[in-house]
């Protein structure tokens, strides 16, 4: 095993936990015209969705997207596409994307408690703040300078989880005053879960800071393995300020692009493929609108604040995490993510009813038995009852 130090976040007993991203908008994950053998319809993410949960995936993750960008010319709504899968699979948690500005929190708390009742508590939410100013400008609504999005987003999560867990709720604050409120139903009673869980996802220090005071999960775009220890620490050291509102210490997941392939050589032609074959045009859009996320901010820290075109060629910056090789390779790297802190790995792939299967099968087994390696050698041991279930005969693309 590689030699990454194991930090004092790192949670060495509990199992990692596995996520997909739902292709639920068009063009696949990747900015460019190599075949990607995914397709964005019901029918293709509803049987993906049950090859996941098969295979040993526990969350998959819905986009929320209203208008073309990165070549997704198509999209499909974040929250009607999550109830959709809920209602197509059994174990599987799905979790969508929501951003504060075009909903309201109670809204969106009265939505989350009848998803969470109708698919037994399998669903989350993803809060995350936005950079596609037109589709806020040109909706009419209110488009906010950065760093205030976050002071938006902080108060959207405390209303959401005081709506999830308190009667004659009120807060006042800048953007959202709420008024002895009680939500009934409440969410259901799971043992060891405060509430349904609240994902986050942004990299800028106010991102950090918003994550660490509020959210129960705090996701990354692609990062190496530097950045995201750096990003942790932003996390953690917000979440210690005192000024955390959560009832549990905050989690963390990396996003990584998966090219497992039976040789390391196969793997990066295939990655040198995607990035010859880009989509130049709609890269060079993307790049020029993401400049309202990380590049806007005052210390110019936040998500694709040094992406390169390459980098973009998948939009979350997924080959930054480095998980291209064999099924060993990618393995080890995600055990070292574990190491700096990690707890969930969101991963995303060109043919995705094939890869997800194949990653299930080839990649998950070898990280299994490398965190148990770890464990011990740490002095402790993996808490195997956490596993998920897995049920490989079922899972056939
Ligand atoms: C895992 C993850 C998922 C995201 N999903 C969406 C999404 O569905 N829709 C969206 O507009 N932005 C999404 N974002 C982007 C965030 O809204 C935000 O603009 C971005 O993280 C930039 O943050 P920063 O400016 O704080 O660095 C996502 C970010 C992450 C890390």
């Amino acid at each position: 095993m590689s030699q990454v130090d194991v930090t004092p976040v790192a949670d060495l007993e509990t199992p990692l936990k596995f996520a997909y991203w739902v292709p639920n908008v068009s063009g696949g994950l990747v900015i460019s015209t190599i075949e990607q053998r995914t397709s964005w319809d019901f029918e293709y993410n509803k049987k993906l969705a049950r090859i996941a949960e098969n295979v040993g995936f526990e969350y998959a993750l819905s986009q929320t997207r209203y208008a073309a960008s990165y070549g997704a010319d198509k999209q499909h709504e974040a929250t009607a596409f999550t109830l959709g899968l809920l209602g197509a699979t059994e174990r599987l948690k799905i979790i969508a994307a929501v951003h504060p500005g075009m909903w309201h929190p109670g809204v969106l708390a009265k939505w989350l408690i009848t998803a969470d009742h109708i698919s037994n508590g399998r669903a989350a939410v993803n809060i995350v703040s936005g950079w596609l100013k037109d589709e806020f400008t040109n909706f009419g609504l209110p488009w906010l300078e950065h760093d205030e999005r976050y002071v938006r987003t902080e108060e959207f999560i405390s209303i959401l989880r005081g709506l999830l867990t308190e009667k004659d709720f009120s807060f006042e604050g800048k953007y959202y005053n709420i008024k002895d409120f009680t939500l009934s139903p409440a969410p259901l009673d799971i043992p060891g879960r405060p509430h349904p869980e609240i994902f986050f996802g942004g990299n800028s220090t106010a991102a950090q800071a918003a994550a660490g005071h509020t959210a129960d999960w705090y996701f990354s775009n692609g990062r190496s393995l530097e950045g995201f220890r750096d990003n942790i620490a932003g996390v953690v050291a917000a979440a210690e300020s005192g000024k955390r509102t959560a009832p549990q210490k905050p989690r963390f997941g990396i996003n990584g692009f998966v090219i497992a392939r039976d040789t390391e050589k196969e793997a990066t032609e295939t990655l040198r493929e995607i990035i010859a074959k880009a989509h130049r045009p709609a890269v060079e859009g993307f790049a020029s609108a993401v400049k309202e996320a990380g590049q806007s901010t005052k210390d110019g820290k936040g998500m694709w604040e040094d992406s390169s075109f390459e980098d973009l060629v998948q939009y979350n910056d997924g080959f930054r995490s480095e998980l291209i090789g064999t099924p060993e390779q990618i393995a080890e790297r995600i055990v070292d993510f574990k190491k700096i802190g990690v707890n969930l790995v969101l991963t995303g792939y060109l043919h995705f009813q094939e890869e997800v299967e194949s990653f299930g099968r080839d990649v998950l087994p070898i990280v299994r038995e490398l965190e148990a390696d770890l464990a011990r050698k740490n002095g402790t041991e993996l808490n195997t009852s956490l596993l998920p279930v897995v049920n490989l005969e079922g899972a056939s693309a």
